[in-house]
């Protein structure tokens, strides 16, 4: 028998929006008497947003267009930019808005400042692989200081759509497959690029993207269409929008390209009126995705672009990225009748307090510092943030015969043609990093004084791979093959560095085969026959199938796009200077056919394993994955015991005892899932709740202790409204989702 303990109307933030401060019934007074004096071209206005010239991620538009642009500006038609950096640029454009238009508006500067701005940070994923909240908080705040330093007062950052799909190229963006870490992320890293006072010369307004579904596109193709049950909906795709915008405030949220039950994210009123803004009070607003709402009439949503704009605008959209589609109709809906007045003032009001937050009103020009322009960008200083962070974003996979750490006085053959790539540890969407301006990891072995010798093998692609073009893969150049087998022939160990380039993933980077781009397989498979003792390095926006190698090669490293500090990094990482301490944010496959593939699956009427064909497996490949969710081992060992589980005040209390029983220290990610025996929708087999990172010196323990509230225990049914039912669960905890240890709990009605 259930019964709801609690039972709260769908997804009440349940009084987490913070009362309003005083500067805040200032801002709404102020913004008020602004309304009340703009007509109704200059709100529609405040409700486009164009491109400057460069860094476009849809068509560009031509010279031409961009002078009918600085017109627009000059008219007070223009709210707001994207890709306009660097103070001299964003003061030109500012000061056309604010000297020129009739209401002297600000325009507000936003840019994709994804994984850093001048210093690039790794790729998202990588940084969620640390699991250490502190530092990607860190390196959200540096990022917030250098964009803001050009000019710049938002992003289009955090990307927080959950990816349970390799083949999306996007995947490398965001931070991986499981709604609690991921929720956890995005605050820190709203809370790092937001700071404590948004109205600060170094802090700029984050954004919640893409809201929502963007991350399970069918098949795992970019843009494609998302079909998602309610429970799928309210427990895996919502939760971490929800957990940032209760807990750190984004001032914005960006919809998405996708379909979600068959309707345009951007012309969702269910997902952006009636839950968003409604149910959880969100009160910055909605920016579309680059040219989404015209793209709701190749969707056959809209008729034309003129109802795109009629639908977007009801739906909650508030500022069009790119489509011209408010600019060109809105002012004519409402003066034919058919958009309501109301909902163009709400979206201004929306746009114009998130511009008085920044401070703009009271200083258009207050992010336009040279000197800071000067200064500020790649210091030393943000140069060991970046450090620390690709350190602690590697994760070690495997370690048979413990290759690795590599000992002094090894002769190495260092092979790949990653392993001398100074861009592709840049990875995608770089923002402003220069290209070709990371620490390869030839120059990290070099720098760390390494008895090495350097093979390229085979290039990863070839030919022109940037935003315009498609990356062309060889195919065909076997050149440096041979030279590469001979290296690793003489050498004690080998570091053979594979993957993807920086643009083999990201945006429109989907891929239907994740193994090594090109001959990169061939080359691994001779090496291996020449030299068993190899070190795979595997640097990748996205977990590749790495299968063959997990049966042949003794020694694997995940090492993503780990940014400008790669190459340090990894040699910090491979000499045990730094003991590697990352957990996998996704599962890795053992085929593309097991795809999607998470940890948290449901166990089905037949879980298996049965001797006879009818239960739910494959009958070539097995279920499990190759490396599970939260996996990654160190140079020492960690044992866990004594695991307590007791009931406390608002909940339980778990503890467990971890102890560093290895040689060396080293940092552990204690992980705690639950599984809710019997509720009245099928529960997950296992579900993240909890995890720490603690760093213990050789025989050293620590007792480790999570507060599990009841509420935490709960749920969203499938009507979408959360409950907690009572009932017997377990509780698991160790060092992946694969943890044995494991107790028994009950939560009394
Ligand atoms: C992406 C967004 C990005 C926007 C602006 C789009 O193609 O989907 O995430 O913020 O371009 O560059």
């Amino acid at each position: 028998m259930k019964k709801l303990l609690s039972c709260f109307t769908g997804l009440v933030a349940a009084g987490t929006l913070a009362a309003s401060p005083a500067w805040a019934d200032d801002i709404d007074t102020k913004v008020e008497s602004l309304l009340q004096q703009m007509t109704l071209e200059e709100k529609v206005g405040q409700l486009n947003q164009f491109t400057d010239f460069w860094d476009v991620t849809g068509p560009a538009p031509t010279g031409e267009e961009q002078e009918v642009k600085y017109e627009l500006i000059k008219k007070g038609l223009i709210g707001s930019m994207l890709n306009a950096v660097g103070t001299e640029d964003v003061k030109t454009l500012q000061t056309f808005a604010v000297e020129n238009s009739r209401l002297g508006i600000p325009m507000i500067f936003g840019y994709d400042v994804i994984h850093g701005h001048k210093t690039i940070f790794p790729l998202p994923l990588a940084e969620t692989a640390s699991w250490d909240l502190d530092m990607m908080e860190q390196t959200a705040r540096v990022a917030a200081v250098e964009a803001s330093a050009q000019g710049l007062n938002w992003t289009f950052a955090p990307m927080i759509d959950v990816g349970r799909d390799p083949r999306w190229g996007r995947v490398m963006e965001g931070s991986g497959e499981d709604p609690y870490l991921g929720g956890k992320v995005a605050i820190a890293r709203v809370n790092g690029l937001q700071g404590d006072d948004l109205g600060a010369a170094d802090t700029i307004a984050a954004t919640l993207k893409h809201f929502a579904g963007y991350g399970f596109g069918e098949a795992g193709k970019d843009y494609n269409r998302a079909d998602v049950g309610t429970v799928t909906l309210f427990n895996t795709i919502l939760p971490p929008f929800k957990a940032a915008i209760d807990e750190a405030n984004p001032r914005t949220v960006m919809n998405a390209f996708n379909t979600v039950n068959g309707i345009p994210a951007t012309g969702d009123e269910y997902l952006q009126r009636d839950i968003l803004k409604g149910e959880w009070g969100f009160d910055g607003f909605v920016i579309s995705d680059w040219g989404s709402i015209e793209e709701m009439v190749d969707h056959g949503f809209a008729e034309d672009e003129r109802e795109a704009a009629r639908l977007a605008i009801k739906a909650g959209s508030d500022m069009d990225m790119e489509s011209y589609a408010y600019l060109e109709n809105l002012e004519s809906l409402v003066e034919s009748g058919e958009v309501d007045v109301a909902l163009i003032d709400d979206a201004v009001r929306r746009i114009l307090r998130v511009k008085h937050e920044l401070g703009l009103f009271e200083d258009p020009y207050r992010y336009i510092d040279p000197e800071r322009e000067e200064t500020l960008l790649m210091s030393d200083q943000h140069l060991d943030v970046a450090l620390k962070m690709a350190e602690r974003s590697v994760v070690l996979l495997k370690n048979d015969g413990a290759l690795l750490p590599l000992q002094a006085g090894e002769r190495v053959a260092l092979i790949g043609a990653l392993a001398a790539d100074k861009d592709s540890p840049l990875g995608n969407w770089r923002a402003q990093g220069e290209e070709s301006s990371a620490v390869s990891l030839v120059e990290g072995f070099a720098a760390a004084g390494l008895n090495f010798s350097f093979s390229n093998g085979v290039d990863v692609e070839v030919g022109d791979a940037n935003f315009a073009s498609e990356v062309v893969v060889n195919t065909d150049d076997r050149t440096g093959m041979d030279q590469a087998i001979e290296t690793a022939r003489s050498a004690d160990k080998v570091v053979l560095v594979l993957g993807e380039d920086a643009l083999q993933s990201g945006e429109g980077r989907s891929r239907a085969d994740i193994g090594f781009p090109g001959l990169q397989q061939e080359l691994l498979e001779k090496i291996v026959a020449v030299n068993p003792n190899v070190v795979l390095v595997v640097m990748s926006g996205r977990p590749l199938v790495l299968t063959w190698a997990d049966e042949n090669v003794p020694t694997i490293v995940q090492a993503w796009h780990l940014g400008h500090q790669s190459g340090h990094a990894l040699t910090n990482v491979l000499t045990g200077a730094y003991n590697p301490s990352g957990k996998l944010p996704m599962t890795f496959p053992r085929s593309v056919g097991q795809l999607p593939i998470y940890y948290d699956y449901l166990n089905t009427g037949r879980p298996g394993p049965r001797k006879e064909v009818f239960w739910q497996h494959y009958i070539d490949e097995d279920n499990a994955p190759l490396y599970p969710f939260g996996h990654g081992l160190s140079y020492t060992d960690f044992k866990y015991d004594r695991l307590r589980v007791r009931q406390a005040d608002e909940g339980f209390e778990v503890s467990v005892r971890v102890r560093n029983t290895g040689k060396a220290a080293g940092e552990e990610v204690v992980q705690l899932y639950i599984r809710d025996h019997v509720a009245s929708v099928s529960r997950p087999v296992r579900q993240l709740k909890g995890f720490e990172k603690v760093s213990l010196d050789p025989r050293q323990a620590q007792r480790v202790t999570f507060q599990l509230t009841s509420e935490e225990l709960g749920f969203y049914n499938g009507r979408g409204e959360f409950v907690v039912e009572p009932g017997d669960f377990d509780v698991f905890v160790g060092g992946s989702s694969a943890a044995t240890l494991s107790d028994t709990f009950t939560l009394k009605r």
